[in-house]
């Protein structure tokens, strides 16, 4: 196993704001390589262990951020900056006021933050970030609302996640029937959550568990809607993804070609299917099978609708909407999934 380096970090500042950022700080992520400090009468002396340099020296670290510990966060960025540093490598973790600035850091530093401070540090800050309160135990599903505060810090689309989670509530609330489907599992990564969160409904999984398939792959690239490979996502098996649901007794593997494997399913009707098979010809050929069978009141949910790489997709919803003569919502996830309702 490969063990994560450390994030490498400068802290400028030695006074009060110091303590506080070291207090913030998981010195089991970070290693602090230099402090910095203006003032001449500190510079040469010691800090935990360290010694005190002038900023004129930045460049001669080798750092990640540098972390300002001082309220004069904006005087001294501007010093940094003047000094030749990457605006985007300079942190103020105490700048860091409510739980909803701190998610825009998190996004803004492209989990910088989650690199450098405690875990504990940031769930009590994001504590509170919930889009409506949502943080209540449903007790017949035996679901908390999704383990936001993990999938933030892990890096994981929030936005996707809690979308779900909303929508697999109104699927209970309001009594929706049906099965829920994945197209397009992979890893299994978002099924292994539609199957927790639909705890006691079939679930089944459609792949070829052996990634991009040649026609699929052709028509994007004759159309000009990517450019990618056969057999690009091959790195999983139906063991990989088994491993990871919660309830395994509902999972129904569908191996293969979409639309080749879909017998056997005249008879059922989906509540909820996510579709992620990231190119046009799967995407479109899974909107009409599954709508189809959708119950009224059911969802599709269909990633990277606004993926700037995958635009095979978005050509999919459209072409299939327009034909329909229905209307989607996009969601403001990362990729940006389109919501389809019947
Ligand atoms: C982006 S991955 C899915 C990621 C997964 N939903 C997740 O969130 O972790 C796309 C998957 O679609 C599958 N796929 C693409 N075209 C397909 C087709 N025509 N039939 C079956 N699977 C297909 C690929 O094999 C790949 O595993």
């Amino acid at each position: 196993m490969t063990m994560k380096s450390k994030t490498k970090i400068i802290i400028f500042g030695t006074g009060s704001g110091f303590e506080k950022v070291l207090e913030v700080i998981d010195l089991d992520k970070v290693e602090i390589v230099a402090i910095l400090d203006n003032n001449e009468s500190k510079q040469g002396t010691y800090l935990i262990g360290k010694k005190i340099d002038t900023p004129l020296n930045v460049h001669k670290y080798d750092y990640e951020y540098i972390i300002i510990a001082s309220q004069f966060y904006n005087d001294i960025c501007n010093q940094l900056i003047n000094l030749g540093v990457n605006e985007k490598r300079i942190i103020n973790i105490l700048k860091v006021k409510t739980s909803s600035q701190l998610v825009q850091e998190i996004f803004i530093y492209n989990f910088a933050i989650k690199s450098i401070i405690k875990n504990e540090y940031l769930k009590s800050y994001i504590k509170n970030y919930a889009i409506c309160n949502m943080n209540v135990l449903d007790k017949e599903r035996n679901v908390r609302f999704y383990d936001y505060q993990d999938y933030l810090i892990k890096g994981i689309d929030y936005v996707r996640i809690s979308s779900l989670e909303l929508i697999s509530r109104e699927v209970y609330e309001r009594q929706i029937e049906g099965a829920v489907a994945e197209l397009g599992v992979y890893q299994g990564g978002f099924a292994k959550i539609i199957n927790e969160l639909f705890y006691d409904r079939k679930i089944y999984l459609f792949d070829t568990f052996e990634g991009f398939a040649d026609k699929d792959v052709e028509y994007d690239d004759k159309h000009g809607f990517c450019k990618t490979k056969v057999g690009h996502l091959s790195d999983t098996n139906i063991n990989i993804v088994l491993d990871q649901m919660k309830y395994k007794e509902n999972c129904i593997i569908k191996k293969g070609y979409f639309p080749d494997t879909t017998d056997g399913l005249d008879n059922e009707v989906f509540a909820f299917v996510s579709i992620d098979a990231d190119l046009y010809k799967p995407t479109y050929e899974g909107l009409n099978f599954f709508y189809d069978k959708l119950s009224e009141g059911g969802y599709i949910m269909v990633h990277d609708y606004n993926h700037s790489l995958y635009k095979g997709v978005k050509e999919a919803v459209r072409k299939f909407c327009n034909e329909r003569r229905i209307n989607f919502f996009p969601l403001s996830d990362y990729h940006g999934s389109a919501v389809i309702m019947k």
